[in-house]
């Protein structure tokens, strides 16, 4: 591809973070041009997921609108004939791992130069990366971003016929598409997409800007594709939002994330989840829904982020280390044989000692069962970005050891009290460590590995607990 780049659209932060604009649903089929369907004949795509599990939705739908072409999955990424890096801007590790990636790309560039090399998701829906990209990596061909994927087969169709670097990366999301293929990763668990975007803005995150402002989809359009994958004999889904509580608000009309839940587990589905609930607007009503159903499962991911009042205000979460602890007392008293797991941040620009020391008082009060922890990340254009930090780089690493260490205990716990006991696990497929073993997850999100067939991948199980490492547990399977 020649090297002058055409700029279609690049994104602007101050629009971004705009919220006014409206929404509609589209239903229109997806159109391939006769080009790329000659072009893509024979060929082979590979996408390079990172981040969260919005990303595995949208490469899913890359993937169908991909094979919709004519392209086939290449078996790893040195083969494919199109390479698209989905990428994540969540912290700066994230971002350096794609960069890492990149530079790895031109090997495959120079000696197979028809390849095409393409970046999206969320880190190019930033100016400064596109900057960078344009001028130090030359060999990426297109980059588009989160808001334009269902035009993927255009901008690709642009790229073969134009021989152009193409960048069309839009600041404000389009209608929401109903219409688009999507080829699944798994054929036992599935993601679905409930809300995309969000409008919270904690002060230190990336992703109202990355991803837009919050949007349901409609109900009816959840339940039709929840439908679809209980028919074919799907285990497990996932409902998908960046905070799922909001789901519906945007309606105005009373809908509501307990209304869906409750109708998405009566269609029988064996194992129901949710992703993300945010403590602000987690409603009792959702609750009495958790707790109704046996196939929602008894998980509740609640980020915290950090016990202090001072540092959750300067974040802009909307709740009170008292209000969350109150939370987390009525899930447990209406739900009490609930896990809970959360994420935190140390480190947040001038977080003091003690207010860290409150983020470890609220470890050891809640005695969660699993955590995510992360030390704060400045993401540029976000107003956390600008506060002057008087905490070194060597404190917040002491902080993130001890948060680990006080996490470990209620962790461990958690693990231990399950040793003898009999779980049921979903099977995912052979350990990542040791490929003579399989994985698995029980219903409340623990991680086990167990011996055992490969026919049993995608089934669920019965396994006893035999032995605790902490974050995963070791295991034999159960005969009936
Ligand atoms: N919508 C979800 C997921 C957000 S990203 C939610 O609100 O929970 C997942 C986690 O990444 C967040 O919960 C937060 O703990 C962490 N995170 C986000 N931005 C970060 C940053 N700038 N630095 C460090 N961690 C961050
Ligand atoms: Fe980011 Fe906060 Fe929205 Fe989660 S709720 S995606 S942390 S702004
Ligand atoms: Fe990363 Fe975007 Fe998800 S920033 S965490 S891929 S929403």
């Amino acid at each position: 591809m020649a090297n002058k780049p055409l700029y279609k659209s690049i994104p602007d932060p101050n629009l971004e973070r705009k919220r006014t604009v409206s929404f509609s649903f589209n239903y229109d089929e997806v159109i391939v041009s006769d080009r790329l369907k000659k072009f893509a004949k024979g060929k082979t795509y590979f996408i390079h997921t990172y981040g969260c599990q919005a990303n595995y939705r949208d490469e899913e739908n890359m993937a169908g609108l991909l094979e919709l072409a004519g392209y086939n999955k290449a078996s790893e990424i040195n083969n494919a004939d199109l390479i698209i890096l989905n990428t994540c801007a969540v912290r700066e590790n994230a971002e350096d791992k794609v960069f890492g990636q990149i530079g790895n790309l031109k090997i495959i560039k120079k000696q197979r130069p028809e390849t095409i090399i393409a970046l999206c998701g969320c880190m190019v829906q930033q100016k400064h990366i596109i900057d960078f990209v344009i001028d130090k990596f030359k060999h990426v061909d297109l980059i588009f971003g989160t808001h334009n994927i269902s035009s993927l087969l255009s901008l690709l169709d642009e790229v073969i016929a134009k021989h152009v670097r193409l960048v069309d990366v839009k600041s404000l999301p389009e209608d929401i598409k109903e219409n688009l293929p999507s080829k699944r990763i798994s054929n036992f668990k599935a993601f679905v997409n409930i809300s995309y975007g969000c409008d919270k803005f904690c002060t230190y995150c990336i992703v109202p800007y990355t991803r837009g402002k919050e949007r349901s989809r409609k109900m009816e359009d959840i339940l039709e594709e929840c439908r679809a994958l209980k028919d074919a004999n799907y285990q497990e889904v996932t409902l998908l939002g960046q905070n799922v509580n909001a789901y519906g608000k945007d309606f105005n009309d009373g809908t509501s994330f307990a209304h869906l839940l409750d109708e998405v587990a009566k269609l029988g589905i064996p194992r129901v989840r949710f992703l993300t609930s945010h403590p602000w607007d987690f409603s009792s009503e959702m609750i009495d829904v958790i707790a109704k159903h046996d196939n929602i499962m008894k998980y509740i991911h609640l980020p915290v982020q950090s016990g202090s009042d001072e540092v959750l205000k300067a974040m802009n979460r909307r709740y009170t280390s008292s209000s969350y602890k109150a939370l987390v007392d009525l899930i447990r008293k209406k739900i009490p044989d609930v896990a809970i797991s959360t994420d935190i941040i140390v480190g947040f620009p001038n977080e003091t000692y003690e207010q860290f020391l409150e983020t470890i008082d609220m470890v050891n009060y809640v005695k969660y069962d699993s955590a995510f922890t992360f030390i704060y990340s400045p993401r540029k254009n976000t107003p956390a970005a600008l506060i002057k930090d008087n905490v070194t780089a060597k404190e917040k690493s002491e902080r993130f050891k001890e948060l680990v260490k006080a996490l470990e205990v209620s962790v461990g716990k958690s693990s231990e009290d399950m040793i003898g006991k009999t779980f049921t696990v979903l099977v995912e497929g052979p350990s990542e460590k040791d490929p003579s073993i399989l994985s698995g997850y029980t219903e409340k999100y623990k991680l086990v590995h167990f011996k055992g067939d490969d026919s049993l991948i995608g089934k669920i199980v019965k396994v006893k607990i035999k032995e605790s490492h902490v974050y995963s547990l070791l295991g034999e399977l159960v005969n009936d």
